[in-house]
């Protein structure tokens, strides 16, 4: 069979907030080029999303939003699978068993835990430790050759690449390595009035952040706010270091447009940031329109967005099955 061959690519998105410009440009944007050439898989995260204390109902609404925010965006379901995680309970499972191939040691090292628990001291809880090893079962029930994530998460698959090398040294080849991909252009969207931080979906505070279905009239504000830098030349130039902000609004504008930097330069030369800001914004609103209208329209259509959730759960159930299997065969446990 055809698919057999395919290469398999595979990601999630936590709807923990709204969706972002930087989840779009970053993320889903390019998923969405990949599925002739790959067997793709794309989930909600929903089960991560409860490590923080959370509205139910929030979480409800968002994994449904972003379903159709995923299909509007371009993945269509018939040629990829669409599904929420909570609906397979492989995740879970395959879940408890890579807790006990995860080092208290490495799991103290990651990054996001130290962040995260910084930042909610009264609720340092389990999940939050082990999140790491939810998130090796998401990859490694499907046997993806490619993970594509956002600099943030490379820590996580490299952690995953860890528990796969322990884990086949024990029981021989069990799980495919896989590859973390993190993409160049647009893959670290900035907040635009904080560009050292990421454009975060799960931020309390809405400044500096654009969300995939902001109104038009929102994201020009934005843009219009966002800060430029504080230097003399006051000119339209890529340099990361010396001016992240105007590298973060040329960021956007390149994914935007496809134009390249050297383009953009030429374009403001001589014009100061003025005219740069709202350019940028007017080249999202536009971006994001059609976009925008395929969500909603989507949206008000319940019943077909049930369909394509069921039908999705069905087709990875039957993969995270397989894998599943295998793992409790290798580790010794009694078949039903
Ligand atoms: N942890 C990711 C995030 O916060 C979401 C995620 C969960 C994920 N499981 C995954 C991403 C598996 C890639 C692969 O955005």
């Amino acid at each position: 069979m055809e698919n057999q061959e395919k290469k398999v690519m595979l990601s999630g998105i936590k709807p923990s907030g709204d969706l972002t410009l930087g989840s779009y440009l970053g993320a889903i944007k390019n998923w969405g080029a990949r599925s002739e050439e790959f067997d793709c898989y794309y989930f909600m995260a929903d089960m991560h999303a409860i490590t923080v204390r959370h509205d139910p109902a929030a979480l409800r609404r968002r994994t449904l939003e972003q379903l159709a925010q995923y299909i509007a965006c371009g993945l269509d379901p018939e040629k990829n699978t669409l599904f929420v995680q909570s609906h397979v309970h492989q995740h879970a499972e395959l879940a408890w068993v890579l807790n006990c191939y995860a080092m208290f040691g490495e799991l103290s090292r990651m990054t996001q835990f130290k962040d995260k628990s910084a930042k909610n001291a009264e609720n340092i809880n389990g999940g939050l430790f082990t999140y790491p090893c939810l998130m090796a079962a998401d990859i490694l029930l499907y046997q993806p050759d490619v993970v594509p994530v956002g600099e943030d998460q490379k820590q996580h698959v490299e952690l995953t690449r860890n528990i796969v090398q322990r884990f086949n040294g024990i029981y021989g080849d069990v799980f495919k390595m896989p590859e973390p991909y993190v993409a160049k252009v647009g893959a670290r969207i900035m907040n635009l009035v904080d560009p050292k931080s990421k454009m975060s979906k799960s931020d309390d505070t809405n400044t500096g952040r654009v969300l995939l279905m902001d109104d038009p009239a929102v994201i020009m504000k934005q843009f219009k706010r966002a800060i430029t830098d504080s230097d003399t030349e006051r000119c339209v130039r890529y340099d990361p270091e010396e001016k992240p902000g105007v590298a973060n609004l040329m960021q956007i504008y390149a994914a935007t447009t496809g134009k390249s930097f050297d383009e953009i330069e030429k374009e403001f030369d001589g014009q100061g940031y003025g005219k740069f800001k709202p350019a940028v914004g007017e080249a999202v609103v536009e971006m994001l329109r059609p976009i925008q209208e395929e969500a909603r329209r989507i949206m008000a259509d319940k019943a077909y967005l049930e369909g394509v959730y069921r039908a999705g759960a069905e087709k990875a159930e039957y993969i995270a099955n397989k894998t599943l299997r295998k793992v409790y065969k290798k580790v010794g446990f009694l078949p039903r």
